[in-house]
């Protein structure tokens, strides 16, 4: 089926499903282009929220498919790829959480959205890389506060908050792939270039750039930033949606190795086999759900 045609199917059973298709920011072209929504995990929170559509198609990984089914635990929930995990996510289970929390009885648990649903139960507030810094500050009375699983993003939150952290030892494998030379690598071929690079990068990294920000952070910097040349430091996805937003502008990727292999599963093929066949369903178990709404909520509160 040609391009033309495959996209016209989506948008006809898109209408007869009463769906709507969500996408992150690291797919690949071709799925961005049938996105109703586009964007970072907080704001894909807050669509999912607000959506009132039948079915939700995520065209992301599990863990933002299992926010999604938290929030609209009404709502059909599908994702073109069921494959499509999240390896930080996989870094704590909800026992090892338990564990943690016995060790530290007072304190309050922030769990990045990077995390299974099972996990989120576990948690008292949720945060995603657009939101961690307001977060924390919303606890500033806290004196005790867990952060998992990310030890870089919640080391990245520390410094900018001076709250200290109890920390778990997760990190993202494709961020921890870029390197503080490859930043010096790129500033010496682009000398006018920003670097902007995500929060979830080695704290080596954040310290060589201009700034650490979210992908839909870097969205809104790449438009209303004087810069012309930018080179991002995240998985290499985000440059589709920053060189069609910004046709004037050049974007360098920071590595070409940082690579998400989960978040390229999805293709519209198998968006179009999604809605025909209305699979693969994602669905929280209700215990679970319920106090895992509590922590994402809480989170959605904090502006
Ligand atoms: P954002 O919320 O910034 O889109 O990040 C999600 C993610 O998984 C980054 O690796
Ligand atoms: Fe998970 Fe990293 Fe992939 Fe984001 S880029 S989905 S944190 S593995």
């Amino acid at each position: 089926m040609d391009n033309s045609k495959l996209i016209q199917k989506i948008q006809q059973l898109k209408r007869k499903r009463n769906a709507v298709i969500l996408v992150h920011n690291y797919q690949i072209g071709e799925v961005q282009d049938i996105a109703d929504y586009l964007g970072d995990s907080l704001e894909l929170s807050r669509d999912a929220s607000k959506t009132d559509a039948d079915v939700i198609v995520f065209c992301g990984v599990r863990f933002m498919a299992e926010t999604a089914s938290i929030l609209c635990p009404d709502k059909l929930v599908l994702m073109p790829d069921i494959n499509a995990g999240c390896p930080m996510a996989d870094m704590i289970t909800r026992n090892e959480l338990k564990v943690l929390k016995k060790e530290h009885p007072k304190a309050t648990v922030v769990g990045y959205v990077n995390t299974s649903a099972e996990v989120k139960a576990e948690i008292d507030i949720c945060c995603t890389s657009g939101n961690a810094v307001k977060v924390i500050e919303s606890l500033k009375d806290t004196a005790e506060i867990i952060f998992v699983p990310d030890k870089y993003l919640g080391h990245y939150v520390s410094t900018k908050t001076n709250q200290n952290l109890i920390l778990w030892d997760g990190y993202c494998p494709v961020h921890a792939k870029i390197l503080p030379e490859n930043i010096m690598r790129r500033r010496k071929a682009h000398p006018e270039a920003k670097v902007v690079v995500h929060p979830e990068c080695t704290p080596q990294v954040i310290q060589l750039a201009d700034e650490a920000l979210s992908t839909s952070g870097m969205c809104k910097y790449a438009k209303l930033s004087s810069a012309s040349e930018i080179i991002v430091g995240t998985e290499p996805g985000m440059l589709y949606r920053l060189r069609k937003e910004n046709p004037e502008k050049k974007f360098y990727p920071l590595s070409e190795q940082a690579i998400c292999q989960d978040m390229k599963l999805t293709t519209q093929e198998k968006t179009l086999l999604c809605l025909e066949d209305m699979k693969y369903e994602v669905k929280v178990p209700k215990d679970i759900q319920i106090r895992a709404k509590r922590a994402v909520d809480r989170m959605l509160e904090v502006l």
